[in-house]
């Protein structure tokens, strides 16, 4: 999991390919390198740290002209972050670099096999072994090179690769990670995503598992394995670039929090016709859906979250049976799916490779795949039946925010068409569709109060180390993702749990020093979560909750509370998504730590 990026052409200078690499630093930053041809050859510098730390070690070097260049941003997976392990690796002439973002699963086989013929290496990775087969495969030909290499390697991949004697050409290809390529009339551009992309241009091509890229200056050749060409239309993309910028604020993330009443709209608009949810791209699905014993859904982390509050919401609404499973389980199970059955994968990135790999097992039965995502031309969009995108535009910071909640709206309209297919004539329906029309306003009303209780809160709270987080029915996902929200970025151990469990263990750990933040919603479940409140009282706990405007009942009880809009309860996951993301973001920056780039993580998990 590491961004690439590749440019050749026009007033290249190495800074810009620095630049547009910081774009991709969310995929990864335990070290970073840089390898270019200008007129005296071939040129690598790699540091481990952060992309700045690679930045400041070139010193005026970052002003030089080039003829071209590839950079790469890492996330470990072979051989520690380290100098040498950085990419670009490069052969043992010292004139062919390569980035890789990906697994090499073979390359230890490999690596020998090379070795007994004599090359050397100079790393721990398993991308190093690509540069020495290219330097085997290349007799003065790029793209041949690359290719021959490519029938030797197992895993995934996508990869750049230049050559000092071509210093006119990058060549690329993918299998497993993703990779997107265009170019301008005196340009040419390859990257792990559009984002480093968008200040040059806006018709990209997507590479399929299979092809490789041949880049030139205005130039994009696509060709499969066997050497035949491919011919494929680009797709335009319409994200700003300042979109993917800070805007002013300290982080991306309290950036894309307060985007989100912007987000909803994006996310909605064009769903809603007459008063009901309208989804175009089920249409064809209509019939399947129709007769659908069940439905599974398929996700993980943040969208696994939103997943199940999908799921109650369609056990609610239109009485259908719904399994769901985080993907890394579900891809290893025995499926007892029926040929159409229905498989809605939810991902943000749409490059999961859990959830990825889940689909293609459910498609293997015979499933239909329905996947939400938000990214156009992702793996997953490409591998589905239909693709449901969320339009909530680039999202930088590694934890998901204005995604979840843009995640939620569509997955709640979603499950209110499904119920007017299943079970026409249902009132609510229209009522809450109303509802989730309004939401993008009730945020905008919203959002400065929740940033002013939740910086009080976490003043208040940030030097605790643990956190139980608690909520029955549609609460319940949201104490998971206030959970996975405040552990990624602050680093405390926080849990989420059904209120109703806590008696059956969990509560022996509460104390004084194990605060519980109780998820409280005006709901019908909401006098049995005042007991659980109760029950954690008299273990001594403080209590944090957060609940609807004006609630007496609960705020007698508890320490401290934030307090949300009143909505109807399946709407309650969504009007507190802000309040709980921002509480995790000022508990963070108490702490010190940069919410954009928690430790460990990444935004993408293209591995296993
Ligand atoms: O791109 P995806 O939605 O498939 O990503 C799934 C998870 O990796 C992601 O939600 C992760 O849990 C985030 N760190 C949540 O903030």
């Amino acid at each position: 999991m590491c961004g690439i990026v590749g440019m050749i052409g026009q007033d290249l200078t190495v800074k810009r390919l620095i630049d547009a690499l910081k774009k991709l630093e969310y995929r990864g930053y335990d070290s970073a390198g840089v390898a270019f041809c200008d007129r005296n050859g071939l040129n690598v510098r790699k540091a481990a740290g952060r992309i700045s730390v690679l930045e400041n070690s070139l010193g005026d070097e970052i002003e030089s002209n080039i003829l071209q260049g590839i950079a790469h941003t890492r996330w470990a997976t072979h051989g520690g972050p380290s100098d040498f392990n950085a990419h670009p690796h490069t052969d043992c002439t010292g004139k062919i670099a390569v980035v890789h973002n990906g697994i090499v699963e073979n390359f230890d086989r490999l690596r020998e096999q090379l070795e007994m013929n004599g090359h050397v290496f100079k790393s721990a990775t398993d991308t190093e072994v690509i540069a020495h087969l290219v330097e085997d495969h290349y007799k003065g030909d790029l793209v041949a090179a690359l290719r021959h290499t490519l029938v030797d390697l197992e895993g995934a991949y996508a990869i750049g690769v230049i050559h000092q004697d071509q210093p006119d050409v990058i060549v690329a290809a993918r299998k497993g990670s993703p990779l997107v390529v265009g170019c301008t009339n005196g340009s040419g551009y390859m990257a792990s995503d559009v984002t480093p992309l968008l200040r040059y241009l806006r018709d990209v091509q997507f590479i399929e598992d299979g092809e490789l890229a041949c880049i030139r200056s205005g130039r994009v050749e696509i060709f499969r394995l066997d050497g035949s060409a491919v011919v494929k239309s680009p797709t335009k993309i319409t994200w700003s670039e300042d979109s993917a910028e800070k805007g002013g604020y300290p982080h991306f993330m309290i950036k894309e929090i307060f985007e989100e009443p912007q987000t909803l709209r994006n996310a909605i608009t064009g769903r809603i016709r007459k008063g009901l949810p309208y989804f175009r791209e089920l249409e064809p699905l209509k019939e399947t859906i129709e007769k659908a014993g069940s439905i599974t859904v398929l996700a993980c982390g943040t969208s696994f979250h939103a997943g199940l509050v999908f799921q109650r919401f369609l056990q609610d609404y239109a009485e259908i049976r719904v399994d769901i499973d985080v993907a890394s389980e579900f891809r290893y199970k025995n499926l007892v799916l029926k040929e159409d059955d229905i498989v809605v994968a939810i991902s943000q990135s749409g490059e999961t490779a859990d959830t990825l790999e889940g689909i293609r097992k459910a498609r293997r039965c015979g499933a239909k795949i329905v996947s939400l995502t938000n990214v156009v031309g992702s793996t997953i969009s490409r591998e589905s039946d239909a693709v449901i995108y969320i339009n909530a535009g680039p999202e930088i910071g590694v934890a998901a925010t204005k995604t979840y909640v843009a995640q939620l709206s569509v997955l709640l309209l979603m499950g209110a068409g499904l119920a007017m297919i299943r079970k026409p004539g249902n009132g609510e329906i229209f009522q809450l569709v109303n509802e989730i029309e309004g939401m993008p306003t009730v945020f905008e009303n919203v959002l400065s109060s929740a940033d002013e209780q939740c910086q009080r809160l976490a003043r208040e709270y940030y030097q605790f180390r643990h956190f139980m987080y608690m909520g029955r029915g549609y609460s319940y996902p949201t104490a998971l993702e206030g959970a996975l929200k405040l552990k990624e970025i602050s680093y405390i151990h926080a849990t989420g749990y059904q209120a109703g469990e806590l008696k059956h263990g969990p509560i022996a750990l509460l104390d004084r020093d194990f605060p519980v933040f109780a998820i409280i919603p005006e709901d019908g479940l909401k006098s049995k979560t005042l007991s659980n409140i109760m029950e954690t009282r008299a273990r001594d706990a403080r209590v944090v909750a957060i609940c609807s405007v004006d609630d007496r009942e609960v705020s007698k009880i508890v320490n401290s509370r934030i307090e949300v809009p009143k909505v109807s309860p399946p709407l309650y996951p969504l009007v507190m998504s802000p309040f709980l993301q921002l509480f995790a973001y000022y508990v963070a920056v108490a702490r010190g730590y940069d919410p954009d780039k928690p430790r460990n993580l990444a935004k993408s998990v293209t591995v296993e």
